[in-house]
């Protein structure tokens, strides 16, 4: 038993003593029990509470929320749950793998001098925090392996983690038609990854000033990636304008491994490819870059879509991503949708990932305990 008064306290508040104990210890009369505090002792053992409480006072007013501005997506339960030990987020089975946490990386593009650092920043950050990772596109690794060493991040994420190669759609169409999907299979094996990730961004395509041009529909393409390769595991996404109902629904009929949002909201493919090319071309298409679907209008669609009568689903995962800002919205959104999911960030993950390993490691550790707090006191309002 702890005889330091001060000292069960700081125990009892960090968790390291039951409550219970800490109160048992303070009894009266109890063989060995020292006695209570005097008023004074007790504020001699919180040495910052004169600081703390001139903080309260001065910072009240800049510290209210109006009511506006609450957040109406969660019932916030304070009685429930004790405060959430670190680590104690529940593992899922996700693409075969088991994920500490519910967050992907988002694809991101290899071949650049950031690439290296990028991927391996990412790669370490998969295998300490239990997460999954998309490659960036790796079409420069289809004819050369002159950019492997950026993309070769296995042995950095370990086994455990879920890896992805990616491609564009527009490559997967060029591949067939030339008989040559075999060097998809190829570089897999290269990367000893999981899967293949196909994007399909025909706005992007279409604006990019050296962008390719589709042949045929990419569903039809996927169609015959998945008859030609039947032991692949594909996922499909968009590049950060999402989809809407029927390409969901036709998506969702296919064997993937999981559909991949990559919803509007967040960084806009339409958009950075209009700013690399002429102003004219930016005044007038410029437009193109405001359609598109918001991750949370997508759930909505996907948990409709699985209410079809006859819905005849065989993909039963998601990633979603796209303008996902933080924890908290990828929490709400993973909770929202009625098929198991995770989500994805990009953007969000590129800004901690381009210097030291340690400020994604900080970045990611904040995501973690945000987590752990909403699953504890969060539960989603039904729509
Ligand atoms: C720098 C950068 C490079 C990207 N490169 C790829 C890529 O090669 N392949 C791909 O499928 N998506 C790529 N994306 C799109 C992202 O995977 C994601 O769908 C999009 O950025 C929206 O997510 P966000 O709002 O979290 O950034 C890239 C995004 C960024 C920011």
């Amino acid at each position: 038993m702890n005889h330091f008064p001060c000292l069960a306290l700081q125990s009892a508040i960090r968790g390291d003593m039951p409550r219970k104990q800490y109160l048992c210890s303070m009894k009266k009369n109890e063989p060995g029990t020292p006695a209570p505090l005097p008023i004074e002792a007790v504020g001699q053992d919180d040495p910052t509470a004169a600081s703390r409480k001139r903080d309260h006072i001065e910072l009240a007013f800049r510290s209210t929320v109006e009511e506006a501005k609450l957040d109406r997506r969660f019932h916030y339960e304070p009685l429930l749950s004790g405060h959430p030990a670190p680590g104690s987020f529940p593992p899922l089975r996700f693409l075969g793998k088991t994920l500490r946490i519910p967050l992907w990386v988002s694809s991101m593009t290899g071949g650049t001098e950031w690439a290296r650092t990028i991927n391996t920043n990412l790669a370490k950050a998969c295998r300490e925090f239990g997460m999954g990772m998309g490659l960036g596109s790796c079409r420069s690794l289809l004819y050369s392996d002159d950019t492997l060493p950026d993309f070769d991040v296995r042995d950095l994420i370990g086994e455990e983690q879920p890896l992805y190669a990616n491609l564009g759609v527009a490559q997967l169409e060029q591949l067939i038609a030339r008989g040559e999907l075999a060097r998809v299979t190829q570089l897999i094996a290269r990367l000893r990854a999981d899967g293949l990730i196909i994007h399909v961004n025909p706005l992007q395509e279409w604006l990019q000033p050296e962008g390719d041009r589709f042949r045929q529909p990419p569903l039809e393409t996927i169609v015959q990636v998945l008859e030609q390769l039947p032991s692949l595991g594909i996922i499909v996404k968009e590049v950060g304008q999402g989809m809407g109902p029927e390409s969901l629904r036709a998506l969702l009929r296919l064997p993937l491994q999981a559909v991949d949002f990559a919803a509007g909201g967040g960084v806009n493919f339409a958009l950075l490819e209009l700013l690399r090319s002429d102003p004219a071309l930016l005044d007038a298409f410029q437009p193109l870059a405001q359609v598109g679907h918001s991750a949370e209008e997508m759930a909505d669609m996907v948990n409709r879509l699985i209410e079809e009568p006859g819905a005849e689903l065989k993909c039963g995962q998601l990633i979603i991503s796209g303008g996902v800002r933080n924890f908290l919205d990828g929490y709400y959104l993973t909770r929202k949708v009625r098929l198991p999911a995770v989500y994805g960030q990009a953007s969000g993950l590129l800004r901690h990932a381009r210097g030291e390993y340690e400020a994604l490691r900080q970045y990611v550790e904040t995501q973690v305990r945000g987590l752990e707090i909403a699953q504890a006191y969060l539960t989603i309002k039904s729509s």
